[in-house]
């Protein structure tokens, strides 16, 4: 994994924009995977300023809650239009957000990985990380192999949103999420992650072992997986001064 420890989450999401957007520049049909939350808030709101050309790009995004039409204020489809989509020029065809209200969950999830496979496969995948280390709502325990599927939020999730809803009762405790394995079958992954809160998550996935009980740990089987974190979230981390090191003494041509 590539860590890139930077002062605020203000000049960790600007390095962030600045790699979807070379990204964009090579492969103006790029395809994206796209989170929700808090934490890649900074990083739409970059890239809508910037006025790149959306026009051919197709998005995926990671998650939706089971029982929330699309027109929920806390859908991941509101979500998604109200802070990114509606501000750029993407054709409403190329945006796939999982269908919170499928009849069928596990046909709608092999569908989602058909079209996911028939655009060619995600270029790069945005990810926040939860305080338990999930990616996508893929929770501790999920198997690092899976696929998009539903599944059942930890309470500590449930705790960690509840916000979003106001209160935690009004809460679905069911997603349908990309699975780790499909996150995983990704070209390029650029996960978030900022504030306190998730130091110990960030720690254990760069620096424990590989396991379930932290799926972002999973991502030190990716070839290609850069973590841009503020410096409160890469505080637990042991050799935060080579990653420092590391990234000061790039050549040009390979920094973000
Ligand atoms: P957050 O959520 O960005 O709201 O902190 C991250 C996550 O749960 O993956």
């Amino acid at each position: 994994m590539e860590i890139i420890i930077q002062p605020t989450p203000e000049t960790a999401s600007g390095i962030a924009v600045r790699i979807i957007a070379r990204l964009l520049r090579e492969k103006p049909n790029a395809v994206l995977g796209l989170a929700t939350g808090s934490t890649p808030l900074r990083l739409y709101r970059e890239l809508v300023r910037q006025k790149l050309d959306w026009s051919r790009v197709k998005t995926f995004n990671l998650d939706e809650y089971v029982g929330l039409a699309p027109a929920h204020p806390q859908s991941s489809h509101s979500f998604m239009w109200k802070n990114f989509f509606q501000n750029i020029n993407i054709a409403r065809k190329n945006i796939h957000v999982p269908d919170g209200e499928a009849k069928n969950i596990p046909v709608f999830c092999l569908r989602y990985e058909k079209q996911i496979r028939a655009a060619g496969g995600i270029d790069l995948q945005v990810l926040g990380i939860g305080t338990d280390g999930h990616i996508g709502f893929n929770e501790p325990t999920s198997s690092l192999a899976s696929r998009t599927r539903i599944k059942t939020l930890t309470a500590r999730t449930r705790r960690d949103n509840a916000g979003f809803f106001g209160s935690e009762k009004k809460m679905p405790h069911h997603v349908i999420t990309m699975g780790i394995g499909t996150i995983m079958g990704a070209r390029q992954i650029l996960l978030l992650a900022f504030g306190r809160n998730k130091a110990n998550a960030v720690a254990q996935a760069v620096e424990g072992p590989i396991t379930s009980m932290n799926p972002a740990s999973g991502l030190q089987m990716h070839p290609v997986a850069k973590m841009v974190l503020d410096k409160a979230a890469a505080a637990k981390l042991k050799r935060a001064d080579y990653y420092r090191w590391v990234y000061e003494n790039k050549p040009d041509w390979q920094k973000a």
